[in-house]
């Protein structure tokens, strides 16, 4: 299984990407999570990821583009991955054909996660994550069990730094000029799904397995 989650900040890709990493046992590459950690490590990596993030700016192509590119070389690869916040820009997209291609593989599915912007703000809004192992929760929809800490490991649940209401708002507007236009790539090749995601984080589970098993991705 070869897939892109694509779709707004907010809407539930990693969530969902964790879903279905554990139900099909596939590995879950989310390039979110990858600069979040270069970032708490400090790295020179997370050094220049850090104020595109904080910001709510991408990190520029050639650098998510090295990072997957990495990535896609390690053995755990081979047998097939969900691709969680990349690509999110046309070149990016174009490069991951290339890469793909190079490696002999394709895409199977795009999976392009549709909602209201009004909630898209509520899920970020009241998204807590993890600080050990980034697990996400929310306050109202998915809460922890013990307030503020991580059901999974213990650790101490955070805001976002880019979960705060201005720097969501730019979020949103580079999405809609710099991602956006993939769904029109994706359309062209065919390979597009909507879901509709408006329902709660079990049903949209159950949407995403029904069109996949569908499909016999
Ligand atoms: P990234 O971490 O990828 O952020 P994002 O795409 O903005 O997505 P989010 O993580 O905010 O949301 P999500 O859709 O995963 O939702 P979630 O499941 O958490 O990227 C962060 C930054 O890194 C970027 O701004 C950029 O700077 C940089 N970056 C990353 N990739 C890059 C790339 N390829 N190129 C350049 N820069 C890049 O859910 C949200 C909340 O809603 C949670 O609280 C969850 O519990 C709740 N929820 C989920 N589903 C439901 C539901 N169905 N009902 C109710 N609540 C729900």
């Amino acid at each position: 299984m070869r897939l892109v989650l694509l779709g707004p900040p907010g809407i539930g890709k990693g969530t969902q990407a964790q879903n279905l990493s554990e139900h099909f046992g596939v590995l879950k590459i989310s390039t979110g999570d990858i600069l979040r950690e270069a970032v708490r490590e400090k790295t020179p990596l997370g050094k220049e990821a850090k104020s595109y993030m904080e910001r709510g700016a991408l990190v520029p192509d050639e650098v998510v583009i090295g990072i997957i590119r990495d990535r896609l070389k390690k053995p755990d690869s081979q047998k097939g991955f969900l691709l969680d916040g990349f690509p999110r820009t046309v070149p990016q997209a174009e490069a991951l054909s290339k890469m793909l291609l190079g490696f002999g593989w394709g895409l199977d599915r795009v999976v392009h996660f549709v909602l209201d912007e009004e909630i898209l703000i509520q899920r970020l809004s009241g998204r807590r994550s993890c600080s050990t192992c980034t697990a996400v929760y929310h306050t109202k929809y998915n809460p922890p069990k013990e307030e503020n800490r991580c059901d999974l490991c213990g650790g101490p649940l955070i805001h976002r730094e880019d979960d705060h209401p201005e720097t969501i708002q730019k979020r949103l507007q580079v999405y809609k000029t710099q991602t956006q236009p993939l769904v029109h790539f994706y359309q062209k090749l065919g390979l597009l799904t909507e879901i509709e995601s408006s329902g709660d984080i079990p049903t949209v589970f159950q949407n995403v397995l029904g069109f996949l098993s569908k499909k016999k991705v």
